[in-house]
């Protein structure tokens, strides 16, 4: 697996040069002068403000492409070297704007894949109806400019708690199916693969027998939005049948400081935060996402387009 993560310019962390620096020893009369402490507030001030504008501008529309490889047991010939894109946790009219989920789905284009796999939030909850159902509504559109041959969705906590079929009937409207406890085969001449999509977990209560086929006999990939929810699957009687899931929903912590990791995990979001996880047989993988919640804030932790590609375990 190639993880992708673009560094940071360090200039933006450290801008202090030795001359600049700010000393608060006391002046020959004993007393500190008035203007070091009002020059180190402002300086404060200003770095946060910087680091603040950074975060927000510059760091929430940073976009990596991160590649990896899912080893599947038994995988039919057709489905070898398939490959899908997943978004996750767009949010549009959270924080999301338009023009930079326009940006994403064009980036997604480019890459040309096979099918392009949503885990979840579409919208976020807060704000009026209106703006909801607005919101939801555009960026069904938005997501009808997809290339991809096939396109599907789950739903996330944040499209539950604004009402599930605010989101899936426009986004069902405009060519993309919502999994909700149910499966689809993704079809290649006689070869087959199962998509299974679980409802959101946070609010709701996924049941795997009704998101996971009894006798697949072809793989299995599982998509649910919130990762803890693997705790759940790993002890669930088709946990054997189940080949890869893939997750989103912890925006990777979205603010992570060095050497302190992320500032705040969401509930079912707080043990498997980002990247790639082994269980027995099967590869969890946690998106970072596209959108933001709470602030419009991100560092440290960019917004995370991945490819897929299915190999033979
Ligand atoms: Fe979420």
């Amino acid at each position: 697996m190639t993880y992708g993560h673009r560094k940071h310019p360090r200039e933006t962390l450290t801008t202090t040069r030795p001359q600049d620096r700010i000393h608060l020893a006391p002046a020959p009369s004993g007393r500190a002068p008035s203007y070091t402490r009002r020059a180190f507030l402002t300086t404060a001030g200003l770095a946060a403000a910087g680091l603040a504008t950074y975060s927000n501008t510059l760091a929430r529309h940073e976009l990596v492409h991160s590649k990896i490889t899912l080893p599947i047991r038994n995988l039919p010939d057709a489905f070898v070297g398939f490959r899908m894109v997943q978004i996750s946790d767009l949010h549009l009219h959270g924080f999301t704007e338009s023009w930079f989920l326009e940006q994403v789905i064009g980036q997604v284009n480019a890459m040309d894949p096979e099918v392009v796999l949503i885990t979840g939030d579409f919208v976020s909850r807060g704000g009026s109806q209106r703006k909801i159902t607005q919101a939801a509504g555009e960026c069904a559109e938005i997501l009808s400019q997809l290339k991809a041959p096939q396109r599907f969705g789950i739903l996330g906590n944040h499209d539950v708690a604004v009402g599930a079929n605010r989101v899936i009937e426009p986004l069902e409207a405009h060519r993309t199916p919502v999994l909700v406890d149910s499966f689809f085969a993704l079809e290649r001449g006689s070869d087959l693969l199962w998509l299974a999509g679980a409802d959101d977990a946070s609010i709701r209560l996924p049941d795997l027998d009704m998101s996971i086929p009894l006798y697949p006999k072809a793989p299995v990939i599982l998509l649910a939005h919130e990762p803890d929810f693997v705790d759940h699957v790993v002890k669930h009687p088709r946990f054997p049948l189940i080949d890869a899931m893939l997750s989103g929903h912890t925006h990777g912590g979205q603010i992570r400081l060095p050497g302190v990791g992320p500032l705040v995990l969401p509930p079912l979001g707080k043990h498997y935060v980002q990247g790639a996880f082994q269980f027995e047989h099967m590869k969890l993988y946690v998106n970072r996402g596209v959108g933001t919640v709470g602030v419009p804030f991100r560092f440290n932790c960019p917004a995370e387009i991945t490819e897929i590609t299915l190999q033979r375990a």
